[in-house]
């Protein structure tokens, strides 16, 4: 008789069910990750969504898989679904900072491992979780920061900066604002004239240029970005408004997507700070090593670098997302 992959299950199932089958087989089994995405609202949030996906079925991990919309309810709901659920190991992506101790209570009370990705929540209780893996948003800040200080130090008068704030309350809006502050103090003539939310998105990040530019018009000399979505939507909003972008406002945004190095190329952004979405193969390593009993560090931090225009058209051709 041959034996196609249903038949050979059941016929383990069938030789367990009889004890048959040694520990290490019965074992194989797969894996469950229950993961709470943020949501769609970027070029980045797609491209880390796909890695998770793509890296949990090379890994044999089976994926179940939430998109809470930017809303954090919709994430809590999808946890406690997944606590019920009982899966393995739960991961998530704190779409704001506050407000998750009781829910990772509740995951740990069913003795169900969490592990935070991109994003950390500002819980004092670090048992509630098992690492947090991402990106260094301060010093994402900080680079970007650095970058404007060496670009104007020639600069005599004072350099008016508006800044386009990501997610209120998310982890990435509070830190890169933080380390762009800490660098850009040095020196008084930098001062931030404007600064709001464009939630991390495109459609946000060009309203709110708009705003920027019919309060202030051709005072901005500098837009910071939280990210390269909203920094392409504001692009369109600079050039409706008859100025060139990356020569009339110079601009800065960190991610380092795709859209960002064409931009680049067509002249219309001067930098990107890297903040990589590869999350997904990370993640899975993690999810085997908390199964198999290993400990792992409390931090792990995703290596970046930083890409002016200058770099673009070399570095687009091996750009991963
Ligand atoms: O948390 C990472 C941030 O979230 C990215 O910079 C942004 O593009 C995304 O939406």
């Amino acid at each position: 008789m041959t034996m196609n992959r249903r038949t050979l299950t059941s016929a383990m199932a069938a030789a367990a069910v009889a004890g048959l089958l040694p520990a290490s087989v019965l074992a194989q089994k797969k894996l469950v990750l229950g993961f709470a995405q943020v949501g769609a609202e970027s070029e980045w949030r797609t491209a880390n969504t796909e890695s998770i996906k793509s890296a949990a079925k090379d890994a044999g991990i089976e994926l179940k898989f939430s998109d809470a919309q930017q809303k954090q309810e919709n994430q809590i709901k999808a946890i406690r679904s997944y606590i019920a659920q009982k899966v393995d190991v739960i991961a998530f992506s704190p779409v704001v900072e506050s407000g998750w101790d009781t829910v990772l209570r509740e995951a740990k009370a069913a003795k169900i491992p969490v592990v935070l990705t991109d994003r950390a929540v500002n819980s004092k209780d670090d048992t509630l979780y098992v690492t947090f893996m991402g990106s260094d948003f301060v010093e994402e800040g900080r680079k970007a920061g650095r970058w404007l200080v060496e670009k104007m130090k020639d600069q005599k008068g004072d350099v008016n900066i508006v800044e386009l704030q990501g997610t209120v309350g998310s982890a990435p809006a509070i830190d890169r604002k933080k380390g762009f502050e800490e660098i850009i103090k040095a020196d008084p003539k930098f001062k931030i004239i404007r600064s709001q939310t464009g939630d991390f998105t495109r459609a946000k990040g060009k309203e709110v240029m708009e705003a920027f530019l019919k309060a202030e018009g051709k005072k901005i000399n500098v837009l910071f970005a939280h990210n390269d979505d909203m920094a392409i939507g504001a692009i369109q909003a600079i050039e409706e408004a008859g100025l060139k972008p990356a020569k009339d406002i110079t601009i800065i945004s960190i991610d380092g997507v795709k859209g960002a190095f064409e931009a680049m190329i067509a002249g219309k952004l001067n930098v990107t700070v890297e903040c990589s979405p590869l999350l997904g193969p990370q993640l899975m390593n993690a999810v085997k090593d908390i199964k198999a009993g290993k400990t792992l560090p409390k931090r792990i931090v995703t290596e970046e670098g930083i890409f002016p225009m200058e770099v673009a058209a070399k570095e687009f051709p091996s750009r991963k997302y």
